[in-house]
């Protein structure tokens, strides 16, 4: 009796050894990491590679995994996100949001210089900024941690999207330094970078899905997003422009900045001109003229410059209105507009149909490149502008990044011109063209006969993210079609070596690589496989949900409506689109060719695994025997369960060990969850 007292003794010893040690490592692999991501984000120094940065951060999810004890909200392995929030919940902003009142008049910016001068006897500074155009945060930190991000909102109430702001990079989680205030909160704007939101709708439009307006509105539709997982994989960034705290930092607004900048936020590069001092009224016009110049090289959207007075006595003194402080202004620019002629209307034909009206424009200079063309969006557009041939029309580059046709000069028109008449067939096929109700935009029909759209699902097919075939891109796809080797994407798994050596520019390697690639295509998992489908509306996100809800194709074609609108993430759009894709017999004879040439249309379960503890939240606690905590987590994954990292009402189970804590136990007993020891598990699981 006394040596198993003694034996418990000494076990509980070495758990709470290694437990430690755990500890020690945890703490060093997020001070490290949380240093190396300042470093690449905010420094633009990186220290590492990024191979050494991922290794770094295996290591500590590793860890964390093992040793949930140690679970933070704010560990730096938090930014790959995973939580979903179904609702945000509506939080009260402690300091009101306020907005800033604008203008687009020099006049009426010296009216706001000359009311300041009246107001406060001496010498004024005032810090000149750009205006970031993006969605406002206020981010509020406690002991030195993010606490709460919450939106502007209504301006005294905003929506708690802590979960997603933990994902962006440039946002610090535990800051640096010292010296900062127990509780503060910092404003910011989040934006999106242009060359990540380019890429992002390309992407998009890849997919089939509607490419975001301009990046504006895609960070604040990210910011909304249930899934932090994909909200992870948004390029997002943050400037912060504005603290509040109970304390005072510093005595102005320009200190402050630069103070908040030691603690480990990104704020604005005085070096890059991005945000300056001056007591010169001079000086502002000349930043607003120079960024009124510049804004376009820039590597994100501004949509104006903002004006403060910097000491935050003088601030006080002119106080604020309900709305927006009396102590800053924004001057926001006109978007840049100029006229030219258009030469021909033409009409694009996508992977699904969607026909899209470009007009081809005289070449002309705006914002910094050369316009040949713009967008007519569709055909009520073109009805709106009462657009006539060879108009001369006004084009703008506003927050967009395709500028648009905003206006006809109609005093150049030239007298009798026709109105552009909307096509009303394929310009490829010759299909006559459908629209639907409550849809702006035409398609044509013609889905398995109009070229642009049967190469371009073939090229969606073999993409890097979907079937990722080696040896082939849209060349290739062209000069197959052309030949007639090819009419849909079953037939690529039909083609043979011999077929492809006489085509011109094939030579003997290439066309072994690509038959070798397509071979190789079938090992693709059923996710990727699904995506490669290019059924409208199920971009990789979706396939990916879709693929591991309903395991098998089989499963998802049977899928009711009902069932598939019950799928996270899943709308009625999205649940339409799947059903009219399995509906039609032509995609269901491709399907079926493709599982006949063996791709894969079933999710790969590990061996031995099973459904037993689906939907089950299970806690481990203390240490075992005869497995280690991350063999129990595994354990857990594959039977369907989920391991989470404390008791709660939610908790279906425990698995308890040796040392789990009393206070464990006693909330475990309170709240009647089961605990069961290894064996016991280890039976529940049939192992
Ligand atoms: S200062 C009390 N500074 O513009 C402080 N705002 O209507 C008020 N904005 O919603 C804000 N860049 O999100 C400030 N450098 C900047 C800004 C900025 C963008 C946004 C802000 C606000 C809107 C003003």
């Amino acid at each position: 009796m006394a040596s198993a007292r003694l034996i418990t003794f000494v076990l509980l010893i070495i758990y709470i050894m290694t437990a430690k040690q755990a500890g020690k490592r945890i703490f060093e692999l997020r001070e490290a990491l949380n240093k190396h991501n300042h470093l690449y984000y905010i420094q633009d120094a990186p220290a590492i590679s990024d191979y050494d940065f991922d290794m770094l951060l295996k290591e500590l999810q590793k860890l964390e995994a093992e040793h949930p004890e140690f679970d933070d909200p704010n560990s730096p392995s938090r930014r790959v996100g995973g939580e979903v929030t179904k609702d945000f919940p509506n939080i009260k902003h402690t300091y009101p949001m306020l907005s800033l009142s604008n203008t687009y008049s020099e006049e009426e910016l010296a009216d706001f210089l000359e009311r300041v001068r009246r107001l406060i006897p001496g010498t004024v500074e005032y810090v000149c900024e750009l205006k970031y155009d993006g969605a406002a945060v206020g981010i509020r930190y406690k002991d030195g941690k993010l606490h709460k991000a919450i939106t502007r909102g209504d301006g005294t109430k905003g929506d708690d999207i802590t979960t997603n702001v933990r994902t962006i990079n440039s946002v610090p989680l535990s800051l640096m330094g010292e010296g900062y205030p127990d509780e503060f909160e910092i404003r910011g704007e989040i934006f999106m970078t242009l060359d990540g939101f380019r890429e992002l709708n390309a992407q998009r439009v890849k997919e089939g899905l509607e490419p975001f307006a301009n990046p504006r509105n895609s960070a604040s539709g990210t910011l909304k997003m249930q899934d932090s997982g994909i909200v992870a994989t948004r390029p997002l960034d943050c400037f912060l422009y504005y603290v509040y705290s109970d304390r005072e930092i510093a005595n102005n607004h320009y200190e402050s900045m630069l103070m908040v900048r030691d603690w480990g936020f990104k704020i604005p590069d005085p070096e890059k001109n991005y945000i300056t001092k001056t007591h010169n009224i001079e000086h502002i016009f000349k930043f607003i003229n120079y960024w009124d110049e510049h804004r376009y090289e820039l590597p994100f959207e501004i949509d104006g410059i903002v004006v403060k007075v910097n000491a935050y006595e003088q601030q006080q003194k002119l106080g604020t209105t309900a709305k927006s402080p009396r102590w800053a202004i924004a001057y926001k620019f006109k978007a840049e507009q100029v006229s030219t002629e258009l030469k021909t209307v033409t009409y694009q034909v996508g992977r699904t149909g969607a026909i899209t009206p470009v007009a081809n424009l005289a070449p002309v200079q705006l914002a910094g490149t050369t316009v040949k063309r713009a967008s007519l969006h569709n055909a009520d557009q073109i009805e709106k502008l009462d657009l006539h041939e060879g108009d001369f029309v006004f084009v703008e580059k506003g927050g967009e990044i395709i500028p648009k046709v905003v206006g006809v000069d109609l005093e150049k028109r030239t007298p009798g011109s026709p109105a552009v008449q909307y096509i009303s067939h394929c310009p490829e096929c010759g299909t006559e063209l459908l629209r639907e109700e409550g849809e702006a935009q035409h398609y044509c029909p013609n889905a398995l006969g109009c070229p642009p759209q049967i190469k371009g699902r073939i090229e969606h097919f073999i993409g890097r993210k979907a079937m990722d075939i080696e040896g082939m891109g849209a060349e290739t796809v062209e000069l197959f079609y052309e030949e007639g080797l090819i009419r849909n994407y079953a037939d690529l798994y039909a083609l043979k070596q011999e077929q492809l050596l006489p085509l011109e520019r094939m030579a003997e390697k290439s066309a072994e690589n690509i038959i070798s690639g397509i071979a190789a295509s079938k090992e693709i998992p059923f996710e990727r496989v699904l995506f490669a489908l290019g059924i409208r509306f199920v971009g990789e996100t979706v396939a990916k949900k879709l693929a591991r809800h309903f395991e098998s194709l089989q499963k998802l074609k049977e899928a009711s409506y009902d069932e598939l609108i019950n799928v996270s993430e899943i709308g009625d759009r999205i649940a339409e689109s799947v059903l009219a894709f399995f509906a039609n017999k032509e995609n269901e004879a491709l399907v079926d060719r493709l599982v006949e040439a063996g791709l894969k249309f079933l999710v790969e379960k590990q061996e031995g695994a099973s459904d037993t503890l689906e939907g089950k939240k299970i806690v481990i606690s203390g240490s075992f025997e005869r497995f280690g905590r991350t063999e129990l987590k595994e354990l857990i994954e594959k039977h369907g369960g989920k391991n989470t990292a404390s008791v709660s009402k939610n908790t279906d189970l425990i698995v308890a060990g040796e040392g789990m804590g009393p206070s464990k136990r006693k909330k475990a007993e309170e709240l009647g969850v089961e605990l069961v020891d290894e064996n016991q598990f280890a039976a529940l699981i049939g192992l």
